[in-house]
């Protein structure tokens, strides 16, 4: 059983595995709360975790019916325990821990990013080592995944996320929560090239990114919008700036992989999280991909976002190898997943 309460998805999910490397979810019941925080125009950690201890126990016993499954038949329960809200995660840490405690099974402690880091081999048989890359409103990173617990992070941003810069750009132009999916909406009827925009750090600091600066910028061309048409034109700038600072990145990061990894195969390159579903950005890494040797993987819709599922699948592989933690740790806002 898989729990996941770090941000705004209150979410539970029960997994097998299949034996081949892959997992059958047998059910992953995801409540999202993006109603309760649209009139905020982003997320609210009292709210937030508020929502969550309404809603948690529900959607457990939702995720065990619809798996046809007892807590007695489970061998593990799992929990993300950062990083995230820590009022938040709270919530399906201490009622993860309260299950495993009462019934008797092993409790395991997951880190988020590690959930999103396995999440492929969900749905496809996936070998070692490959490149990913985690997109959503929290993280933006690239990582090299070379085994269960062995995580090399090459790049990171040193602002603002990804899926942040989306949602922060669309309160700025008025297109309404969650900023993404309505950026790449009204894009559509834009022209991606009549704002020049800038892509901060773009031919420095590896892969690293950095999106403060667009963003500013977006500001300040935004107070000069006179009709509609200008805002559309606006959001489709911005969003061709993140597409081509996110090309331009990935290269770097696929180069520096290869530097880092000796093998000349060609290797898994796995897209992660809300903003791998734009469908821009996924256009151009599948053309970057295929010239660079690279298999573009992007888990379907339910694994991308925030998941239970992907937190009892990082739970079963810690499970076969022994990971447990001692002290079964305790929430943490900021965990990452390179030592
Ligand atoms: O992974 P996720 O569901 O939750 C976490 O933040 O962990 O990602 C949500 C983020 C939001 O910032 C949202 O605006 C962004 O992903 N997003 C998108 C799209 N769909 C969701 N960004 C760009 N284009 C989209 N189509
Ligand atoms: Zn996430």
């Amino acid at each position: 059983l898989g729990i996941e309460t770090s941000c705004d998805e209150t979410a539970a999910s029960v997994v097998q595995e299949n034996g081949d490397g892959t997992a059958k979810v047998l059910s992953n019941v995801i409540s999202s709360q993006i109603k309760e925080h649209r009139k905020f125009g982003g997320i609210v950690p009292e709210i937030a975790a508020r929502s969550h201890v309404e809603n948690i126990d529900f959607i457990i016993e939702e995720a065990l019916n619809k798996s046809k499954r007892k807590i007695n038949d489970l061998d593990g329960i799992a929990s993300t325990t950062g990083p995230g809200l820590v009022v938040c995660l709270h919530v399906g840490y201490n009622i993860g821990k309260s299950i495993a405690t009462f019934s008797k099974k092993t409790f395991l402690p997951i880190n988020h990013l590690e959930g999103h880091a396995l999440s492929p081999s969900i749905e496809n048989k996936i070998s070692f080592p490959y490149l990913l890359l985690l997109i959503s409103g929290g993280h933006s990173q690239y990582l090299i995944v070379k085994g269960i617990n062995d995580y090399k992070q090459i790049g990171t941003t040193i602002d603002d996320a990804v899926g942040e810069a989306f949602d922060k750009t669309a309160k700025i132009l008025d297109l309404g929560y969650p900023g993404g999916p309505n950026i790449e909406k009204f894009s559509k009827l834009g022209n991606k090239n009549s704002y020049i925009l800038p892509q901060p750090i773009i031919n420095r600091a590896g892969c690293n990114l950095s999106l403060a600066g667009l963003k500013t910028d977006v500001l300040r061309k935004s107070k000069n919008i006179k009709s509609n048409q200008d805002k559309y034109d606006l959001a489709a700038s911005f969003q061709e700036t993140i597409n081509k600072i996110l090309t331009k990145k990935t290269e770097v990061a696929m180069m520096e992989f290869r530097k880092k990894v000796s093998d000349k195969s060609t290797r898994p390159f796995v897209v992660a999280g809300g903003v791998a579903a734009n469908e821009t950005i996924r256009k151009s890494l599948k053309e970057l991909s295929k010239k660079l040797k690279f298999k573009p993987i992007f888990p379907s819709k339910e694994f991308c976002g925030d998941n239970a599922a992907m937190i009892a699948w990082a739970g079963i592989q810690r499970y076969k190898k022994k990971l447990f933690s001692k002290n079964n740790e305790t929430v943490r806002s900021r965990w990452p997943l390179d030592k």
